[in-house]
């Protein structure tokens, strides 16, 4: 039976290529492209925050160093701010910044696929449960996925896995799972099958880049053989643990951007944009503009 300890840490592999972001991500790494005026990567640890997570661990790679810098003091900066009197920039960045000792950063020296990078974490999570984020999802809703999932795995335990329906001809295009008995907020899952075939799918919920793990899976990701794009892929790795211990689906009912991918990343901008009480008036007519003017 699995442990239900409670989720304290949170790993964010921040170590893949970003080769859809090109030219940008040559030097900026993709997790650092702002929505609106925030890095995709603090929204994603903002969830964490909001879950009750205490220590935030990046995987981080060659060319990622300034996400680092990002997480620490800016020395210069904030005494430039502090001699202008900018007490709400200081504020702002201060509120945002980890406590010491909370965030851990260790290098993927290869990006060899993301079941390799979650393996990377193996020594700082130590064995206890731990929430695994995609830093390039930014998930939307009043109460956080992360938060969510973290509710279910207490009634639960076990492993959890963040869901969402998609149209059932876009099924092959992601991960899925098959669904079991309900549970309070969730399911059991069934299976998992990674791009199902055409006309398959168990089901329409596919894997949207949340997860709550517990510990054997390091030890499943050490011996993990290549998969599909000859990368040591996660889900090989939870399907051999899914025939130990029991996942459950959480239904995350907001909405998810995808940053990763161009599209994603442009309507979260317009969407946080709009969210925004000091930029929506600014935003919303030059944007019902261009639309219209694309008819
Ligand atoms: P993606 O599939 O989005 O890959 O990885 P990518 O390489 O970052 O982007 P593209 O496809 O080339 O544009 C999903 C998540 O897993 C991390 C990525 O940083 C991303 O957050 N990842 C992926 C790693 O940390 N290491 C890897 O070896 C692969």
């Amino acid at each position: 039976m699995a442990e239900k300890k409670k989720i304290r840490k949170a790993v964010f592999p921040v170590a893949g290529l970003g080769t859809r972001f090109l030219p940008a991500t040559k030097a900026v790494p993709k997790e650092m492209l702002t929505v609106v005026d925030k890095p995709v990567i603090q929204y994603v640890v903002d969830e964490a925050v909001e879950a009750g997570i205490e220590h935030f661990v990046f995987i981080t790679g060659r060319g990622k160093a300034v996400i680092e810098d990002y997480f620490d003091i800016q020395f210069e900066l904030e005494q430039t701010l502090k001699s202008r009197n900018k007490n709400a920039e200081l504020t702002l960045l201060n509120d945002l910044l980890p406590k010491a000792g909370t965030a851990s950063f260790t290098r993927q020296q290869e990006p060899l696929g993301l079941g390799h990078a979650v393996w990377c974490a193996r020594d700082i999570v130590g064995h206890e449960p731990f929430a695994l984020l995609l830093p390039d999802m930014i998930m939307y809703s009043e109460k956080g996925c992360l938060r969510g999932m973290v509710e279910l795995y207490e009634k639960a335990g076990g492993n959890v896995i963040a869901v969402e329906e998609c149209a059932p001809e876009l099924a092959h295009k992601y991960g899925i799972v098959g669904v079991g008995e309900e549970l309070e907020g969730g399911f059991r899952i069934t299976e998992m099958v990674e791009k199902p075939a055409k006309g398959t799918a168990p089901s329409n919920y596919f894997i949207n880049g949340r997860y709550i793990l517990q510990p054997e899976i390091f030890s499943i990701l050490e011996t993990q053989e290549r998969g599909a794009g000859n990368e040591i892929q996660l889900t090989d790795g939870m399907l051999k643990l899914a025939k130990q211990q029991a996942f459950a689906g959480y239904r995350f009912e907001g909405r998810t951007f995808d940053c990763g991918a161009k599209d994603g990343f442009i309507l979260a901008n317009a969407f946080f944009a709009v969210q925004r009480d000091d930029i929506r008036p600014l935003v919303v007519d030059p944007l019902k503009e261009l639309l219209s003017a694309l008819r």
